[in-house]
C-alpha cells in the first residue's frame, strides 16, 4: 500500500509499505478520506514532540471494510465505517465504563508511533472501535465524526443546554464542532469569537453569530450579542488570552471548558475563577458513547456538514497541503486527504 510517512519536522512523503492483514479482533479498512487535524500539523512542524520519524499519522477517517480477522462478528466487508481512534486497554474500570479517554493505558490511532494510521490506502483498527455508517451517506462526512465528537464531548462536559448563552472561542474545526454541538444540545444563543475573516465566514454559513475579538472588548461584544454574559464558554483555542477573555465574558457560576490546547501553560486571574464560582473543565477526545452518538448524528445529515470540508487532495498532493496549512493559511479550514485519489 501507499502511505504518507512522517520523516521529521516539515518533512512528510509518500512511501510504499506492506499491506496489513487483520489479526484476531481486527478490521482492515480501505481508507476513503482522512482529515488533516491541527494536532497532525503540530506534529508535522515538530512543535509537539509526539510524532516520530517513520510514523503514519491520521485519526479523522472513513473507509470501507475490506476484511475482518477471526472473532469479528457483525462487520461485513463493503460497509462504510469510521473509526474511534481512542483505544482503551479494555480491562480497567474506565474502559468498562466506556470512558476510554481516561484509561491510563489508552493509545490513540494517529498519535502513538507504533500504530500505522489513516493517511494510507489501508489501515487496521480494533473491531470495537469501528462504527458502521449508512451506505448512502456522502463518505467524507464519516471523517468528520472524530472532530465533531471532540466538540460534542466538550459541550456535554460543560453541561450545555437550552437555557445557556454559549460563547465558543475559536472558529477552527474544533470551534465549529463545539458550536454545532451546543446547538445540537438545544442552545439557541451561541456566538463564536474568531479573528480570521474567512473562518468567520464559514461559521456564519453554519448559521452562527460571530465576533472579531480584535475589533474591541470581547466581553462587551458578547453581552451585546447574547443579551448578557455567557453562561458556558467553550474555549477551542486554549491560551492565557482566550481563557482570560472567556472568564471576563461569562456570568457568575459559568462553566469554561478548556478543549483547546494552544498553550502548555496558562496564566489566569485566579479571582475571576474563585470569587465568581466559575469552573474550568478540561476535555480530551470523548467517551465511546459520545463518539457513537456523534456518528448517529452525522448519519442523520444535519444541515451544515456540507460546509465543513473545503479542500480535497490525493496522497501525492498531501505533503503540499501540510506545508500550506502549517504556514498558517487559515482560508482553508478542513483539508481531507483521499488515499485512493481525490474526487473531482
Ligand atoms: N482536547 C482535545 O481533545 C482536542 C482535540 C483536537 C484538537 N484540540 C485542540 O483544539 C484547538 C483547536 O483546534 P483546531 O483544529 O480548531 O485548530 P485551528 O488552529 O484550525 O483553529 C484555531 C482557531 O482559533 C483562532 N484564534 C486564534 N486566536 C484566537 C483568539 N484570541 N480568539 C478567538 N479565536 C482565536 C484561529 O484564528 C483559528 O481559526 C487546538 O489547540 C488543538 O490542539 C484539542
Ligand atoms: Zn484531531
Ligand atoms: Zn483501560
Amino acid at each position: 500500500m501507499r502511505a504518507l510517512v512522517y520523516h521529521g519536522p516539515n518533512d512528510i512523503g509518500v512511501e510504499e509499505r506492506p499491506d496489513p492483514e487483520p489479526g484476531p479482533g481486527e478490521v482492515l479498512l480501505r481508507i476513503t478520506a482522512t482529515g488533516i487535524c491541527g494536532s497532525d500539523l503540530h506534529g508535522y512542524t515538530g512543535e509537539n514532540k509526539r510524532r516520530h520519524p517513520g510514523q503514519i499519522m491520521g485519526h479523522e477517517t472513513v473507509g470501507r471494510i475490506v476484511a475482518v480477522g477471526p472473532d469479528v462478528p457483525g462487520l461485513e466487508p463493503g460497509r462504510v465505517a469510521t473509526v474511534n481512534p481512542v483505544i482503551g486497554c479494555g480491562a480497567c474500570a474506565q474502559c468498562a465504563a466506556g470512558t476510554e479517554q481516561l484509561c491510563p493505558r489508552r493509545k490513540v490511532i494517529g498519535v502513538d508511533r507504533e500504530i500505522a494510521s489513516a493517511f494510507a490506502e489501508l489501515m487496521l483498527a480494533p473491531a470495537r472501535n469501528v462504527v458502521v455508517l449508512p451506505q448512502d451517506l456522502p463518505e467524507e462526512f464519516g471523517a468528520l465524526v472524530e472532530p465533531l465528537a471532540v466538540g460534542y464531548h466538550a459541550a456535554r462536559s460543560g453541561r450545555v443546554g437550552p437555557d445557556d448563552a454559549v460563547l465558543v472561542i475559536g472558529g477552527g474545526p474544533i470551534g465549529q464542532a463545539c458550536a454545532l454541538a451546543a446547538r445540537r444540545l438545544g442552545a439557541e444563543k451561541v456566538v463564536v469569537s474568531e479573528p480570521a475573516k474567512a473562518r468567520r465566514g464559514l461559521v456564519e454559513r453554519l448559521g452562527f453569530a460571530t465576533i472579531d475579538p480584535a475589533a474591541g472588548d470581547l466581553a462587551d461584544r458578547v453581552r451585546e450579542v447574547l443579551g448578557g454574559p455567557a453562561t458556558a464558554v467553550l474555549d477551542a483555542v486554549g491560551t492565557s488570552r482566550t481563557v482570560g477573555d472567556g472568564l471576563r465574558a461569562s456570568s457568575l457560576g459559568a462553566r469554561l471548558v478548556l478543549v483547546g490546547m494552544g498553550s502548555r501553560e496558562l496564566t489566569l486571574a485566579a479571582f475571576d475563577v474563585s470569587t465568581f464560582e466559575r469552573s474550568i473543565i478540561g476535555t480530551f477526545t470523548y467517551p465511546s458513547q459520545d463518539f457513537r452518538e456523534t456518528a448517529e448524528w452525522v448519519a442523520s445529515r444535519p444541515a451544515g456538514l456540507e460546509h465543513l470540508v473545503d479542500d480535497r487532495v490525493g496522497l501525492d498532493d498531501a505533503p503540499g497541503a501540510f506545508a500550506r496549512l502549517a504556514s498558517g493559511d487559515l482560508d482553508a479550514s478542513k483539508v481531507m486527504v483521499f488515499p485512493q485519489g481525490a474526487p473531482r
